[in-house]
């Protein structure tokens, strides 16, 4: 299947990776957000991006240019759609305002275009059974910074016909991403992973087993993980680190996902890591 135009609709921290390495990629982008600031702001920030590339040598001055001549700001949907030929959603996380969008969308999108979710929560099969054509529907869960990380969660809900499955596949792999397919579990694949860990090293410190700085060491030095589960849980936010939680743990009914008490005392006391100045580490 030939893309030659990408929707993508929401501009935030996602929306603007996963614009920027499809105009990397040679495609021509469609940037929607209902809020222009936000869409400024990405096309500031991908410009600072690719900037460094080109100061590193790994990008020419003609293809920063290029790349960023591809990327259309739009706060309108509906002249965006016809023209769009996949469709990438990044807006935020919540049920409603994605059922609503996809809603509009299908009204004005070519009756072939794919629509791809990169919900981190929300079940495909779930939002496909409020669209009218769901074997067009099919998860792309990107990881952040999109630019950086390589891989693509793509997530095949009930009723995802294999030919967008493999739309999907291949539009990752023109990403330059490496996708993997995964059937539609609540966390898919990663997310799973990352919970449990963020959630054993948060209840090993509530039973005083050892202080941050060693439950992380223990996971870098002990199975070579570049960061440990703490660094990372400040980094990403403990609310953003519980909130997953909650949300695997609801969907799951799963008790290893019931998130350990210091992480809500924690976020109760706003110890939310590096964007408050406390969380597992001091960082002020
Ligand atoms: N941030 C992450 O690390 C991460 C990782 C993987 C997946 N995700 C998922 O990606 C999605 C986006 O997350 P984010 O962190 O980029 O959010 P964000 O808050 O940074 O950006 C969301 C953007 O969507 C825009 N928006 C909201 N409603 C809209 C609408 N109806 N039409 C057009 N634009 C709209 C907002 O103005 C905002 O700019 C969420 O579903 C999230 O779960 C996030």
């Amino acid at each position: 299947m030939e893309i030659k135009k990408l929707l993508v609709i929401g501009s935030g921290t996602m929306g603007a990776g996963i614009a920027q390495v499809a105009a990397e990629s040679g495609i021509v982008v469609l940037l929607n957000d209902t809020d222009l600031n936000r869409l400024q702001a990405a096309q500031a920030s991908i410009g600072k991006l690719l900037d460094k590339k080109v100061q590193k040598g790994k990008l020419s001055e003609d293809d920063k240019k290029e790349a960023l001549d591809r990327i259309y700001l739009l706060t309108e949907l509906n002249v965006a759609a016809q023209d769009a030929d996949f469709v990438i959603e990044a807006i935020f996380e919540n049920l409603e305002a994605k059922l609503s969008l996809f809603k509009e969308l299908e009204q004005n999108l070519k009756p072939d275009t794919i629509i791809a979710s990169n919900t981190s929560t929300i079940s495909i099969t779930k939002m496909a059974k409020e669209l009218k054509r769901p074997e067009n529907f099919v998860g792309m869960h990107f990881f952040s910074p999109v630019p950086a990380m390589r891989l693509v969660e793509v997530i095949k809900g009930e009723k995802t016909s294999e030919a967008t499955l493999k739309a999907a596949l291949e539009m990752a792999e023109k990403l330059g991403k490496t996708p993997i397919a995964v059937s539609d579990v609540p966390g898919f694949i990663v997310n799973r992973f990352m919970c449990l860990m963020y959630n054993e090293a948060a209840q090993l410190i509530q039973d005083g087993v050892a202080t941050a700085k060693d439950i992380d060491t223990a996971m870098k030095l002990g199975v070579n993980h570049p960061m440990g589960p703490l660094e990372i849980s400040d980094m990403a936010g403990v609310d953003i680190v519980l909130n997953a939680l909650e949300s695997l743990y609801t969907a799951s009914g799963d008790e290893r996902y019931k998130p350990a008490q210091l992480l809500k005392d924690m976020v109760a006391q706003g110890k939310l890591g590096q964007k408050s100045g406390e969380g597992f580490y001091n960082h002020k």
